[in-house]
């Protein structure tokens, strides 16, 4: 497996690929990799004859108030990881490497970075957008692979793709989760015992909106959502950022009448949490 961190040294290693007609697949990361990475590198590995990940914490999409220093990063455990899946290349460049200087170039979408997660996190999604376009400039991937658990991220990316006629295949896979439902994050680690004690009441919210959606045929969102959020108000120490139905391209819905997904983010303390399921009434 080769460790590469600086871009001059990338460059002809992604020519010699691209020369050979390889085909090349990126899972990107921010590092501190669990088994939920591991299930996208799994399947770049399986997928492709030059499995890339790239590691690098970003700071272009943490807020000012953001958790950026005290991100968890566990760089040689992860290239342990890596090896160990049969990886080719990481790609795991310092902060400096990637921006020299300021970007002033942005890659702005114009509405869904601005709902959603994007209402709390102004800036966030311009931040992935810059860095991962960057990154496939870089790894001139020919698949990419991202998890369901960031769902409108896969999505703006999957806008940017077709938006920018970028030459690369998204594959978007199925959150893991611990066994009580918890969806598997690298900011699970900042929850104390009480904590993660309550972690899994956002998926118990998801799941008891689809229950209603799918078992019982409930269409009326306001209804769904008022037991939701009674769910998780049941569940002192959990404040709700925001809980929402949408279509499966994240557009708003009046009525349940066809494929939905259930989205939600909570603070557990300080630490804040995102999840989303599908539910097909
Ligand atoms: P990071 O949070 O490290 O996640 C990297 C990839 O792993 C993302 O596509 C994310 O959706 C996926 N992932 C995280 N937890 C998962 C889980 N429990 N199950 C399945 N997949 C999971 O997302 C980012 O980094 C960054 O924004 C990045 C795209 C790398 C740009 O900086």
């Amino acid at each position: 497996m080769r460790v590469i961190k600086t871009i001059s040294r990338l460059r002809p290693l992604i020519r010699a690929v691209a020369e050979k007609g390889m085909q090349s697949g990126l899972v990107p990361t921010m590092g501190a990799l669990h088994e939920g990475h591991m299930s996208l590198i799994t399947q770049c590995v399986r997928d492709t004859e030059f499995a890339m990940v790239s590691i690098f914490l970003n700071p272009l999409q943490f807020g000012p108030n953001e958790d950026l220093d005290a991100y968890p990063a566990t760089l040689e455990q992860d290239l342990d990881a890596c090896r160990r899946a049969g990886v080719h290349l990481v790609f795991a460049p310092t902060a400096a490497e990637m921006y020299p200087t300021q970007p002033s170039t942005a890659v702005a979408n114009q509405k869904l970075a601005h709902d959603l997660c994007g209402r709390t996190r102004p800036g966030h999604f311009g931040g992935v957008l810059l860095v991962v376009g960057k990154l496939f400039h870089l790894l001139m991937p020919r698949v990419a692979y991202f998890g369901e658990k960031d769902f409108q991220q896969a999505r703006l990316i999957q806008r940017m793709v077709t938006d920018l006629n970028l030459d690369v295949r998204l594959r978007v896979l199925p959150v893991v989760r611990e066994p009580d439902g918890l969806a598997l994050s690298s900011r699970n680690s900042y929850l104390n015992a009480a904590e993660r004690a309550l972690a899994p009441g956002l998926f118990k919210a998801l799941n008891l909106g689809r229950r209603m959606i799918v078992q019982d045929k409930e269409t009326n969102v306001s209804r769904v959502l008022a037991a939701m959020r009674g769910c998780i108000e049941e569940t002192p120490g959990m404040v709700i950022d925001y809980l929402e139905i949408r279509g499966p391209d994240l557009a708003p819905i009046e009525h349940i009448n066809g494929p939905v997904r259930l989205l939600g983010a909570v603070y557990v303390g300080n630490t804040r949490l995102i999840d989303n399921l599908e539910a097909l009434p």
